[in-house]
């Protein structure tokens, strides 16, 4: 199915740029910029934006490594606790 037809790309083609890409680097975080480029491409209306999106939820491959989860939590809440600490 044609995902993106500004530049042509597939499901078939996100699907395989990400399996790629994670077959590479295991801790990368793969955004639909990084796709675009995997396939030597960029975006032009953006209007495949949404459908770009749900293709690569799809893909197994698209969950965060575990190594990255949690680091939104962690800093937040140094932060946080920084600020109480401040103001005692
Ligand atoms: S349809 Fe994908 S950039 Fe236009």
């Amino acid at each position: 199915m044609i995902v993106c037809h500004c530049q042509n790309i597939t499901n078939h083609d996100i699907d395989a740029a990400i399996n790629w890409m994670r077959a590479a680097d295991a801790t990368a975080l793969i955004t639909p910029g990084k796709v675009y480029r995997a396939l030597g491409k960029s975006a032009d209306c953006g209007g495949c934006m949404p459908l770009f999106l749900s293709t690569m939820r799809k893909n197994d491959n698209m969950e965060v490594p575990m190594t990255l989860r949690g680091l939104r939590a962690g800093p937040a809440e140094e932060f946080h606790d920084e600020r109480r600490q401040e103001s005692n």
